[in-house]
Protein backbone atom coordinates (compact mmCIF):
# COMPACT_ATOMS: atom_id res chain seq x y z
CA UNK A 1 0.00 0.00 0.00
CA UNK A 2 1.34 3.64 -1.19
CA UNK A 3 0.99 5.26 2.24
CA UNK A 4 0.07 9.33 1.27
CA UNK A 5 -0.19 12.57 3.53
CA UNK A 6 -0.66 16.00 2.19
CA UNK A 7 1.14 19.47 3.98
CA UNK A 8 -0.82 22.56 3.47
CA UNK A 9 1.03 25.78 2.91
CA UNK A 10 -0.86 28.65 5.35
CA UNK A 11 2.09 30.53 7.53
CA UNK A 12 2.10 33.68 5.12
CA UNK A 13 0.67 36.92 5.96
CA UNK A 14 -1.73 37.59 3.37
CA UNK A 15 -0.73 41.45 3.31
CA UNK A 16 -3.12 42.35 0.92
CA UNK A 17 -6.44 41.22 2.53
CA UNK A 18 -5.85 44.34 5.17
CA UNK A 19 -7.13 41.93 8.06
CA UNK A 20 -6.24 41.14 11.46
CA UNK A 21 -7.30 37.72 10.68
CA UNK A 22 -4.96 35.23 8.91
CA UNK A 23 -5.86 34.81 5.07
CA UNK A 24 -6.41 31.15 5.62
CA UNK A 25 -9.50 31.68 7.87
CA UNK A 26 -11.21 34.26 5.66
CA UNK A 27 -14.43 32.55 4.55
CA UNK A 28 -16.18 31.09 1.56
CA UNK A 29 -19.89 29.53 1.55
CA UNK A 30 -19.32 29.95 4.98
CA UNK A 31 -16.12 28.35 6.00
CA UNK A 32 -12.93 29.10 6.27
CA UNK A 33 -10.82 28.75 2.85
CA UNK A 34 -8.54 26.25 4.19
CA UNK A 35 -10.70 24.25 5.73
CA UNK A 36 -12.15 24.09 1.99
CA UNK A 37 -8.71 22.44 0.82
CA UNK A 38 -8.58 20.05 3.80
CA UNK A 39 -12.54 18.83 2.36
CA UNK A 40 -11.13 18.42 -1.04
CA UNK A 41 -8.42 16.52 0.72
CA UNK A 42 -10.44 14.47 2.79
CA UNK A 43 -12.51 13.51 -0.33
CA UNK A 44 -9.27 11.20 -1.46
CA UNK A 45 -8.52 9.86 1.71
CA UNK A 46 -5.97 12.67 3.39
CA UNK A 47 -7.37 13.28 6.96
CA UNK A 48 -5.29 15.26 9.33
CA UNK A 49 -2.52 16.55 6.75
CA UNK A 50 0.03 18.63 7.80
CA UNK A 51 -0.99 22.51 8.00
CA UNK A 52 2.17 24.84 7.88
CA UNK A 53 1.50 27.82 10.75
CA UNK A 54 2.92 30.87 10.87
CA UNK A 55 0.95 34.78 10.97
CA UNK A 56 -2.03 34.14 12.95
CA UNK A 57 -1.54 30.72 13.25
CA UNK A 58 -3.00 30.30 16.82
CA UNK A 59 -6.07 31.50 15.63
CA UNK A 60 -6.01 28.83 12.72
CA UNK A 61 -5.00 26.10 14.80
CA UNK A 62 -8.38 26.59 17.15
CA UNK A 63 -10.31 26.93 14.35
CA UNK A 64 -9.32 23.88 12.71
CA UNK A 65 -8.54 21.86 15.75
CA UNK A 66 -8.31 17.84 14.97
CA UNK A 67 -8.94 18.40 11.64
CA UNK A 68 -5.07 18.71 10.88
CA UNK A 69 -1.67 18.25 12.70
CA UNK A 70 0.35 21.95 12.67
CA UNK A 71 3.97 22.72 12.01
CA UNK A 72 5.16 26.41 12.76
CA UNK A 73 6.70 28.13 10.58
CA UNK A 74 8.07 31.09 12.49
CA UNK A 75 9.55 33.22 9.30
CA UNK A 76 8.21 32.70 6.31
CA UNK A 77 11.62 31.97 4.33
CA UNK A 78 9.35 30.36 0.93
CA UNK A 79 7.76 27.67 -0.09
CA UNK A 80 10.37 25.20 0.37
CA UNK A 81 11.48 26.27 4.03
CA UNK A 82 7.18 26.27 4.93
CA UNK A 83 7.28 22.74 3.58
CA UNK A 84 11.31 21.86 5.76
CA UNK A 85 8.95 22.56 9.06
CA UNK A 86 6.58 19.71 8.02
CA UNK A 87 9.46 17.28 7.76
CA UNK A 88 9.15 16.14 11.81
CA UNK A 89 5.46 15.52 11.24
CA UNK A 90 5.58 13.08 8.81
CA UNK A 91 6.41 9.65 8.91
CA UNK A 92 9.12 7.48 7.14
CA UNK A 93 6.07 4.76 5.89
CA UNK A 94 4.72 7.49 3.93
CA UNK A 95 5.74 7.20 0.35
CA UNK A 96 3.81 10.03 -1.36
CA UNK A 97 3.10 13.54 -0.14
CA UNK A 98 0.77 16.19 -1.59
CA UNK A 99 1.94 19.80 -1.19
CA UNK A 100 -1.51 22.12 -1.20
CA UNK A 101 -1.45 26.00 -0.41
CA UNK A 102 -4.18 27.17 2.09
CA UNK A 103 -5.90 29.58 0.05
CA UNK A 104 -7.30 27.87 -3.43
CA UNK A 105 -10.94 27.14 -2.17
CA UNK A 106 -11.70 26.54 -5.23
CA UNK A 107 -9.78 23.31 -5.83
CA UNK A 108 -12.14 20.07 -5.75
CA UNK A 109 -11.40 16.88 -4.43
CA UNK A 110 -11.64 15.07 -7.83
CA UNK A 111 -8.80 17.23 -9.21
CA UNK A 112 -6.42 16.34 -6.65
CA UNK A 113 -7.54 12.41 -6.58
CA UNK A 114 -6.74 13.10 -10.44
CA UNK A 115 -3.67 14.71 -9.62
CA UNK A 116 -2.68 11.27 -7.13
CA UNK A 117 -3.52 9.04 -10.08
CA UNK A 118 -1.63 10.76 -12.77
CA UNK A 119 1.73 10.72 -10.28
CA UNK A 120 1.15 7.21 -9.43
CA UNK A 121 0.46 5.75 -12.98
CA UNK A 122 4.25 7.95 -14.28
CA UNK A 123 5.72 6.62 -11.24
CA UNK A 124 7.17 10.45 -10.88
CA UNK A 125 9.47 11.79 -8.30
CA UNK A 126 7.05 14.57 -8.55
CA UNK A 127 3.98 15.79 -10.23
CA UNK A 128 2.60 19.73 -10.86
CA UNK A 129 -0.87 20.22 -11.23
CA UNK A 130 -0.29 23.41 -14.36
CA UNK A 131 -2.77 25.65 -15.93
CA UNK A 132 -2.59 27.12 -19.03
CA UNK A 133 -3.41 30.78 -18.57
CA UNK A 134 -4.06 33.60 -20.86
CA UNK A 135 -2.10 35.80 -18.66
CA UNK A 136 0.55 33.96 -16.97
CA UNK A 137 1.15 37.41 -14.80
CA UNK A 138 2.43 36.39 -11.28
CA UNK A 139 2.52 32.56 -11.39
CA UNK A 140 5.79 30.60 -11.90
CA UNK A 141 6.23 29.40 -15.08
CA UNK A 142 6.89 25.78 -16.15
CA UNK A 143 9.71 24.81 -18.38
CA UNK A 144 9.68 21.87 -20.52
CA UNK A 145 12.33 20.14 -22.25
CA UNK A 146 12.62 19.09 -25.92
CA UNK A 147 10.60 15.51 -24.65
CA UNK A 148 7.91 17.56 -23.60
CA UNK A 149 9.08 16.84 -19.75
CA UNK A 150 8.77 19.42 -17.15
CA UNK A 151 12.84 20.96 -16.60
CA UNK A 152 11.93 23.45 -13.89
CA UNK A 153 9.63 26.15 -12.60
CA UNK A 154 11.01 29.61 -13.13
CA UNK A 155 9.36 32.11 -11.12
CA UNK A 156 8.03 35.79 -12.96
CA UNK A 157 10.48 38.12 -10.73
CA UNK A 158 13.89 35.68 -11.51
CA UNK A 159 12.38 35.09 -15.58
CA UNK A 160 13.63 36.09 -18.69
CA UNK A 161 11.37 37.60 -21.39
CA UNK A 162 11.04 34.43 -23.09
CA UNK A 163 10.54 32.39 -20.30
CA UNK A 164 7.68 34.85 -18.94
CA UNK A 165 5.74 34.37 -22.49
CA UNK A 166 5.61 30.64 -21.21
CA UNK A 167 1.69 30.38 -20.32
CA UNK A 168 1.44 27.48 -18.94
CA UNK A 169 2.00 27.94 -14.97
CA UNK A 170 2.73 26.00 -11.48
CA UNK A 171 -0.87 26.30 -10.00
CA UNK A 172 1.00 25.26 -6.75
CA UNK A 173 -0.14 22.27 -6.46
CA UNK A 174 2.28 19.22 -6.04
CA UNK A 175 2.67 15.75 -5.82
CA UNK A 176 5.99 14.63 -4.25
CA UNK A 177 8.00 11.71 -3.29
CA UNK A 178 8.58 12.13 0.06
CA UNK A 179 12.27 10.92 0.76
CA UNK A 180 13.14 12.36 -2.89
CA UNK A 181 11.37 15.60 -1.41
CA UNK A 182 13.48 16.22 1.91
CA UNK A 183 16.93 15.33 0.69
CA UNK A 184 16.44 17.77 -2.50
CA UNK A 185 15.13 20.72 -0.10
CA UNK A 186 18.38 19.78 1.85
CA UNK A 187 19.66 21.27 -1.36
CA UNK A 188 17.63 24.19 -1.77
CA UNK A 189 19.07 27.85 -1.71
CA UNK A 190 17.71 31.19 -1.36
CA UNK A 191 19.82 32.59 -4.78
CA UNK A 192 17.13 33.92 -5.88
CA UNK A 193 15.18 37.66 -6.81
CA UNK A 194 13.07 37.04 -3.56
CA UNK A 195 15.96 35.68 -1.30
CA UNK A 196 13.54 33.20 -0.15
CA UNK A 197 13.95 29.09 -0.55
CA UNK A 198 11.40 27.97 -3.40
CA UNK A 199 9.95 24.40 -3.14
CA UNK A 200 9.98 24.60 -6.86
CA UNK A 201 13.65 24.60 -6.86
CA UNK A 202 13.41 20.90 -5.83
CA UNK A 203 12.38 19.99 -9.27
CA UNK A 204 15.22 20.42 -11.26
CA UNK A 205 17.40 19.19 -8.62
CA UNK A 206 15.57 16.30 -8.96
CA UNK A 207 16.24 16.30 -13.06
CA UNK A 208 19.59 16.13 -12.26
CA UNK A 209 19.70 13.20 -9.89
CA UNK A 210 17.73 11.47 -13.26
CA UNK A 211 14.28 11.68 -11.55
CA UNK A 212 11.03 11.71 -13.85
CA UNK A 213 8.77 15.09 -13.28
CA UNK A 214 5.88 15.08 -14.50
CA UNK A 215 2.34 17.46 -15.11
CA UNK A 216 -1.30 17.34 -15.13
CA UNK A 217 -2.84 19.79 -16.45
CA UNK A 218 -6.26 21.17 -14.90
CA UNK A 219 -9.23 21.21 -17.12
CA UNK A 220 -11.08 24.10 -15.12
CA UNK A 221 -8.59 26.85 -14.91
CA UNK A 222 -10.96 28.41 -12.19
CA UNK A 223 -9.96 25.69 -9.75
CA UNK A 224 -6.25 26.76 -8.95
CA UNK A 225 -7.03 30.47 -8.48
CA UNK A 226 -5.75 31.45 -4.73
CA UNK A 227 -6.88 34.34 -3.21
CA UNK A 228 -4.99 37.34 -2.00
CA UNK A 229 -7.06 40.46 -1.70
CA UNK A 230 -10.90 40.79 -0.96
CA UNK A 231 -11.92 41.13 -4.65
CA UNK A 232 -10.72 37.73 -5.15
CA UNK A 233 -12.22 36.35 -2.39
CA UNK A 234 -15.70 37.55 -3.92
CA UNK A 235 -15.22 36.00 -6.88
CA UNK A 236 -14.01 32.67 -4.99
CA UNK A 237 -17.60 33.62 -3.34
CA UNK A 238 -19.53 33.50 -6.62
CA UNK A 239 -17.74 30.71 -7.86
CA UNK A 240 -18.86 28.58 -5.08
CA UNK A 241 -22.22 29.76 -4.76
CA UNK A 242 -22.35 28.59 -8.43
CA UNK A 243 -21.27 25.55 -7.76
CA UNK A 244 -23.58 25.10 -4.83
CA UNK A 245 -26.73 25.98 -6.61
CA UNK A 246 -25.80 23.85 -9.46
CA UNK A 247 -25.23 21.01 -7.16
CA UNK A 248 -28.89 21.44 -5.55
CA UNK A 249 -30.99 22.25 -8.55
CA UNK A 250 -29.51 18.91 -10.23
CA UNK A 251 -30.74 16.98 -6.85
CA UNK A 252 -34.14 18.50 -7.29
CA UNK A 253 -34.47 21.80 -5.63
CA UNK A 254 -35.82 24.61 -7.43
CA UNK A 255 -34.55 28.14 -7.71
CA UNK A 256 -36.90 30.82 -8.89
CA UNK A 257 -34.23 33.46 -9.24
CA UNK A 258 -30.46 30.96 -8.57
CA UNK A 259 -28.70 34.32 -8.15
CA UNK A 260 -30.55 35.68 -5.33
CA UNK A 261 -30.11 32.81 -3.45
CA UNK A 262 -26.92 32.32 -1.06
CA UNK A 263 -25.97 28.93 0.43
CA UNK A 264 -23.48 27.72 2.78
CA UNK A 265 -21.32 24.51 2.09
CA UNK A 266 -23.08 22.52 4.64
CA UNK A 267 -26.38 22.79 3.87
CA UNK A 268 -28.92 19.92 2.50
CA UNK A 269 -31.88 20.69 1.02
CA UNK A 270 -34.47 18.05 0.06
CA UNK A 271 -35.65 17.44 -3.17
CA UNK A 272 -38.90 19.59 -5.06
CA UNK A 273 -37.98 22.22 -2.07
CA UNK A 274 -39.03 25.86 -3.93
CA UNK A 275 -36.41 28.63 -2.86
CA UNK A 276 -38.05 32.28 -3.65
CA UNK A 277 -35.47 34.92 -4.03
CA UNK A 278 -32.96 36.57 -2.08
CA UNK A 279 -32.90 33.38 0.40
CA UNK A 280 -29.82 32.56 2.74
CA UNK A 281 -29.66 29.25 4.40
CA UNK A 282 -26.21 29.35 6.33
CA UNK A 283 -24.79 27.04 8.87
CA UNK A 284 -25.75 23.49 9.32
CA UNK A 285 -28.97 23.97 7.76
CA UNK A 286 -31.44 21.18 6.30
CA UNK A 287 -34.17 21.81 4.43
CA UNK A 288 -36.94 18.84 4.01
CA UNK A 289 -38.51 18.18 0.41
CA UNK A 290 -41.34 19.85 -0.59
CA UNK A 291 -40.40 22.97 1.45
CA UNK A 292 -41.15 26.71 -0.13
CA UNK A 293 -38.50 28.71 1.58
CA UNK A 294 -38.17 32.65 1.37
CA UNK A 295 -38.74 35.61 -0.19
CA UNK A 296 -36.23 37.22 1.82
CA UNK A 297 -35.40 34.48 4.11
CA UNK A 298 -32.66 34.03 6.50
CA UNK A 299 -32.10 30.32 7.82
CA UNK A 300 -29.43 29.71 9.88
CA UNK A 301 -27.88 26.16 12.10
CA UNK A 302 -31.47 25.43 11.62
CA UNK A 303 -33.80 22.02 10.03
CA UNK A 304 -37.14 22.42 8.36
CA UNK A 305 -38.96 19.55 7.79
CA UNK A 306 -40.89 18.57 4.89
CA UNK A 307 -43.76 20.24 3.10
CA UNK A 308 -43.20 23.76 5.22
CA UNK A 309 -43.27 27.02 4.39
CA UNK A 310 -41.11 29.65 5.26
CA UNK A 311 -41.56 33.26 4.20
CA UNK A 312 -40.01 36.51 4.65
CA UNK A 313 -38.96 35.05 8.26
CA UNK A 314 -35.64 34.76 10.02
CA UNK A 315 -34.83 31.30 11.80
CA UNK A 316 -32.32 30.60 13.94
CA UNK A 317 -31.00 27.59 15.29
CA UNK A 318 -34.38 26.30 15.56
CA UNK A 319 -36.02 23.15 14.66
CA UNK A 320 -39.52 22.99 12.80
CA UNK A 321 -41.35 20.03 12.35
CA UNK A 322 -43.04 18.99 8.94
CA UNK A 323 -46.37 20.32 7.66
CA UNK A 324 -45.47 23.89 9.51
CA UNK A 325 -46.40 27.31 8.31
CA UNK A 326 -43.44 30.33 9.43
CA UNK A 327 -43.87 33.64 9.00
CA UNK A 328 -44.30 36.54 7.32
CA UNK A 329 -42.06 38.01 9.18
CA UNK A 330 -41.90 35.65 12.29
CA UNK A 331 -38.83 35.39 13.93
CA UNK A 332 -37.68 31.88 15.37
CA UNK A 333 -34.52 32.77 17.94
CA UNK A 334 -32.47 30.20 19.34
CA UNK A 335 -33.82 27.07 21.26
CA UNK A 336 -37.23 26.98 19.14
CA UNK A 337 -38.89 23.87 18.05
CA UNK A 338 -42.09 23.26 16.93
CA UNK A 339 -43.71 20.23 16.31
CA UNK A 340 -45.33 19.31 13.41
CA UNK A 341 -48.25 21.56 11.48
CA UNK A 342 -47.61 24.30 13.81
CA UNK A 343 -48.69 27.89 12.46
CA UNK A 344 -46.49 30.74 13.25
CA UNK A 345 -47.74 33.96 11.69
CA UNK A 346 -46.74 37.26 10.74
CA UNK A 347 -44.79 39.83 13.24
CA UNK A 348 -44.08 36.86 15.99
CA UNK A 349 -40.78 35.84 17.65
CA UNK A 350 -40.30 32.73 19.58
CA UNK A 351 -37.39 32.38 21.70
CA UNK A 352 -35.92 28.93 23.07
CA UNK A 353 -40.06 27.79 22.88
CA UNK A 354 -41.51 24.47 22.01
CA UNK A 355 -44.59 24.51 20.44
CA UNK A 356 -46.80 21.34 20.36
CA UNK A 357 -48.40 19.75 17.00
CA UNK A 358 -50.89 21.52 15.52
CA UNK A 359 -50.79 24.78 17.79
CA UNK A 360 -51.24 28.17 16.40
CA UNK A 361 -49.22 31.78 17.02
CA UNK A 362 -50.77 33.16 14.31
CA UNK A 363 -50.18 37.18 15.02
CA UNK A 364 -48.46 39.77 16.74
CA UNK A 365 -46.78 37.63 19.66
CA UNK A 366 -43.89 37.03 21.49
CA UNK A 367 -43.17 33.60 22.95
CA UNK A 368 -40.20 33.27 25.28
CA UNK A 369 -39.25 30.48 27.88
CA UNK A 370 -42.26 28.52 27.11
CA UNK A 371 -43.28 25.18 26.40
CA UNK A 372 -46.83 24.73 24.13
CA UNK A 373 -48.96 21.51 24.25
CA UNK A 374 -50.65 20.56 20.99
CA UNK A 375 -53.48 22.02 19.53
CA UNK A 376 -53.19 25.06 21.68
CA UNK A 377 -54.45 28.47 19.80
CA UNK A 378 -52.54 31.52 20.99
CA UNK A 379 -54.49 35.15 20.20
CA UNK A 380 -52.90 37.72 18.50
CA UNK A 381 -51.13 40.45 20.79
CA UNK A 382 -50.36 37.66 23.35
CA UNK A 383 -47.02 38.44 25.52
CA UNK A 384 -45.27 35.52 27.73
CA UNK A 385 -43.61 38.17 30.22
CA UNK A 386 -40.76 35.90 30.79
CA UNK A 387 -37.90 38.73 32.12
CA UNK A 388 -38.34 40.24 35.92
CA UNK A 389 -35.28 42.00 35.39
CA UNK A 390 -33.45 39.95 36.66
CA UNK A 391 -34.57 36.19 35.70
CA UNK A 392 -35.97 34.71 32.97
CA UNK A 393 -39.05 32.29 33.92
CA UNK A 394 -40.90 30.00 32.23
CA UNK A 395 -44.59 29.83 30.67
CA UNK A 396 -46.46 26.25 30.07
CA UNK A 397 -49.46 26.05 28.06
CA UNK A 398 -50.77 22.84 28.20
CA UNK A 399 -53.06 21.02 25.38
CA UNK A 400 -56.08 22.43 23.99
CA UNK A 401 -55.87 25.77 25.98
CA UNK A 402 -57.66 28.73 24.31
CA UNK A 403 -55.62 32.35 25.04
CA UNK A 404 -57.54 35.11 24.19
CA UNK A 405 -55.89 37.90 22.48
CA UNK A 406 -53.66 40.23 24.07
CA UNK A 407 -52.93 38.17 26.91
CA UNK A 408 -49.87 39.19 28.99
CA UNK A 409 -49.05 35.66 31.18
CA UNK A 410 -46.76 36.79 33.83
CA UNK A 411 -44.04 33.98 33.99
CA UNK A 412 -43.82 31.89 35.67
CA UNK A 413 -47.15 30.41 35.23
CA UNK A 414 -49.18 27.11 33.95
CA UNK A 415 -52.09 27.48 31.80
CA UNK A 416 -53.85 23.89 32.34
CA UNK A 417 -55.56 21.80 29.63
CA UNK A 418 -58.31 23.52 27.61
CA UNK A 419 -58.39 26.03 29.86
CA UNK A 420 -60.03 29.55 28.20
CA UNK A 421 -57.82 32.81 29.19
CA UNK A 422 -60.17 35.92 28.23
CA UNK A 423 -58.67 38.52 26.09
CA UNK A 424 -57.49 41.40 27.47
CA UNK A 425 -56.23 39.66 30.61
CA UNK A 426 -52.96 39.66 32.70
CA UNK A 427 -52.37 36.01 34.36
CA UNK A 428 -49.84 36.02 36.86
CA UNK A 429 -51.61 32.91 38.81
CA UNK A 430 -52.30 29.30 37.34
CA UNK A 431 -54.93 28.89 35.58
CA UNK A 432 -56.15 24.84 36.22
CA UNK A 433 -57.54 22.76 33.40
CA UNK A 434 -60.79 23.71 31.57
CA UNK A 435 -60.87 26.67 33.82
CA UNK A 436 -61.93 30.08 32.58
CA UNK A 437 -59.83 32.79 33.32
CA UNK A 438 -60.17 36.86 32.71
CA UNK A 439 -59.06 39.33 34.33
CA UNK A 440 -60.53 42.96 32.99
CA UNK A 441 -61.32 46.00 35.06
CA UNK A 442 -64.97 46.34 35.39
CA UNK A 443 -66.15 48.56 32.53
CA UNK A 444 -67.50 51.96 33.32
CA UNK A 445 -69.34 53.84 30.79
CA UNK A 446 -70.77 57.02 31.92
CA UNK A 447 -73.06 59.34 28.97
CA UNK A 448 -72.81 62.67 28.63
CA UNK A 449 -69.59 62.91 30.48
CA UNK A 450 -68.31 65.16 27.66
CA UNK A 451 -70.95 67.39 26.48
CA UNK A 452 -70.97 68.94 22.70
CA UNK A 453 -69.64 65.30 21.77
CA UNK A 454 -73.20 63.59 21.49
CA UNK A 455 -73.38 60.68 19.24
CA UNK A 456 -73.69 62.08 15.66
CA UNK A 457 -76.25 60.01 13.36
CA UNK A 458 -74.82 57.82 11.14
CA UNK A 459 -74.87 58.70 7.34
CA UNK A 460 -73.82 54.92 6.32
C1 LIG B 1 4.10 30.01 -5.51
C2 LIG B 1 5.02 29.24 -6.44
C3 LIG B 1 4.67 29.62 -7.87
C4 LIG B 1 3.22 29.32 -8.13
C5 LIG B 1 2.33 30.01 -7.12
C6 LIG B 1 0.91 29.54 -7.26
C7 LIG B 1 7.09 28.99 -5.21
C8 LIG B 1 8.49 29.44 -5.09
N1 LIG B 1 6.38 29.58 -6.15
O1 LIG B 1 4.41 31.38 -5.68
O2 LIG B 1 5.49 28.88 -8.76
O3 LIG B 1 2.87 29.73 -9.45
O4 LIG B 1 2.75 29.70 -5.78
O5 LIG B 1 0.08 30.31 -6.44
O6 LIG B 1 6.69 28.10 -4.49
N2 LIG B 1 3.84 30.13 2.35
C9 LIG B 1 4.24 29.70 3.60
N3 LIG B 1 5.47 30.04 4.04
C10 LIG B 1 6.34 30.75 3.29
C11 LIG B 1 5.92 31.19 2.02
C12 LIG B 1 4.67 30.85 1.57
O7 LIG B 1 3.48 29.03 4.31
O8 LIG B 1 7.44 31.00 3.76
C13 LIG B 1 2.50 29.76 1.87
C14 LIG B 1 1.62 30.96 1.66
O9 LIG B 1 0.87 31.25 2.84
C15 LIG B 1 0.72 30.50 0.52
C16 LIG B 1 1.60 29.53 -0.25
O10 LIG B 1 2.63 29.15 0.62
O11 LIG B 1 -0.41 29.80 0.99
C17 LIG B 1 2.17 30.12 -1.51
O12 LIG B 1 2.97 31.20 -1.18
P1 LIG B 1 3.08 32.51 -2.05
O13 LIG B 1 4.00 33.46 -1.42
O14 LIG B 1 1.74 32.97 -2.43
O15 LIG B 1 3.81 31.89 -3.34
P2 LIG B 1 3.96 32.61 -4.72
O16 LIG B 1 5.08 33.54 -4.64
O17 LIG B 1 2.66 33.09 -5.17
CA1 LIG C 1 0.46 33.09 -4.32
Amino acid sequence: MHMRTAVVLAAGKGTRMKSRRPKVLHEVAGRPMVHHVLEALAACDVTQPVLVIGHGGDQVQACLGERAVYAWQQEQLGTGHAVMMARPLISEQVQTVMVVCGDTPLLTGATLAALWQCHEEKGAMATVLTALLDNPTGYGRIIRDEMGNVAAIVEEKDASETQKAIREINSGTYCFERAALFSALDEITPANAQGEYYLTDVLAIFRQRGGFVAAHKIDDNQEIVGINSRQQLAEAEAVLQNRLRRKWMDAGVTMIDPASVWLNAQVKIGSDTIIYPNTILEGDTVIGEGCTIGPATRVRDSRIGNHGVVQNSIVLESEVGNDCSVGPFAYLRPGTVLSDEVKVGDFVEIKKSVIGQGSKVPHLSYVGDATVGTGVNIGAGTITCNYDGEKKHSTTIHDGAFIGSNTNLVAPVVIGAGALVGAGSTISKDVPAGALAVERAHLKVKEGYRSGHKQKKSSD
